[in-house]
């Protein structure tokens, strides 16, 4: 495992796990995941030396939360938990309480990372970000981060906070590389960290998943694995497959080198196995070479998905001609 040093937080895996998956719907991974797998999951990371564990609060509603607090035990308070706060009224006295309701189902006195999960379009950062340093101050929560904050915004945060918002985690895979242009470059230039949510594209980048073959859940809707999408993201799985083979690696594991080979990037893919975690831990050891990486940015950066309109177009298109 490769790790970065974060201020306030600590040493940070830059391969993690995510836990939307837990308890949740939205994934229909059902119960016996939940209960089992889940945990399961949790120790062979923490066996590994995975060290960044990501929930949220409106993960499972609050049930995420309680199962990476349980499957933790005694080495929840050695690792760097990150929960995030659904910013909805965000005034202090909420931001706090919310904190406290969180790390109690996290098991945990001090909340390692917490973070913001989406910018309020309404509500400006100055508002928020009061709370969020008595969090700080009074030791409550290692380190502020946001999530899905623009750079513009991230700067914004910073001067609420009136200190460095540690880290920002986005939507950043190789089939959604915008981070590339301004976030990484920041975040190298300024030592903070990107943390990148689906860094699978939900599994898409595993190589699995087709036309014939479309997963459930949340991933019905995701515009990627519409027909047309997964016709355009060929050249790129096909890039990811001819590089997976010249490093002797699955397509998923590339994904992930390519993203951590990044300065300041780290990256906390979901997992439905014990077997996906382990694969994706290993990642942390692949050494791409220059010219493999320069030849998968090339590939993401010309990958270029339909719009989301179009995508609910075809997709009612298709559900009629088949009726
Ligand atoms: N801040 C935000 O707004 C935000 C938004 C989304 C996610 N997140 C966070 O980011 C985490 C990860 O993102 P995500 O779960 O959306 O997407 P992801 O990590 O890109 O995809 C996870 C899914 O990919 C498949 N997979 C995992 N490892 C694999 C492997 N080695 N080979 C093939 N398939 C593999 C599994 O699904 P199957 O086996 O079922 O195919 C798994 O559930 C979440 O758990 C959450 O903590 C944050």
């Amino acid at each position: 495992m490769k790790y970065l040093d974060v201020d306030g937080i600590g040493k940070v895996s830059r391969i993690g796990l995510g836990t939307w998956q837990f308890g949740s719907r939205e994934w229909g991974y059902g119960d016996r995941y939940a209960s089992g797998a889940a945990g399961d999951i949790v120790q062979r990371a923490l066996g590994l030396g995975v060290t960044l564990f990501d929930t949220a609060e409106v993960y499972g509603l609050g049930k995420s939360e309680r199962i990476l607090g349980e499957a933790l035990g005694d080495r929840r308070d050695k690792v760097a938990v990150a929960s995030k706060i659904f910013p909805v009224a965000p005034l202090p006295a909420v931001v706090k309480q919310r904190a406290q309701a969180s790390a109690r189902r996290l098991q945990l006195d001090r909340i390692p990372l917490y973070q913001v999960h989406q910018p309020n379009p309404v509500v400006p950062d100055s508002v928020i970000m009061p709370g969020m340093r008595e969090l700080l101050d009074s030791g409550k929560i290692g380190a502020a981060g946001v999530s899905n904050y623009s750079l513009t915004r991230w700067r914004k945060a910073d001067a609420a906070l009136g200190r460095p918002v540690i880290s920002n985690q986005v939507h950043f895979s190789l089939a959604h590389p915008g981070a590339l242009d301004d976030l990484v470059p920041f975040a190298e230039r300024e030592n903070r960290v990107v943390i990148a949510y689906s860094p699978l594209a939900q599994g898409l980048l595993g190589g699995k998943y087709g036309v014939d073959n479309r997963p459930g859940g949340v991933r019905a809707v995701n515009p990627l694995f519409g027909t047309e999408n997964l016709r355009r993201i060929e050249p790129l799985l096909q890039t990811l497959r001819t590089v997976a083979a010249e490093v002797n690696a699955k397509p998923a594991q590339v994904a992930l080198a390519w993203l951590i080979s990044l300065p300041g990037v780290v990256a906390i893919p979901g997992a439905s196995s014990v077997e996906q975690l382990e694969f994706n831990v290993a990642a942390a050891d692949i050494e791409l070479p220059a010219q493999s990486r320069e030849a998968l940015t090339k590939a993401a950066r010309a990958f270029r998905p339909t719009s989301t309109r179009q995508f609910l177009t075809d997709t009612v298109r298709e559900k009629l001609s088949r009726r």
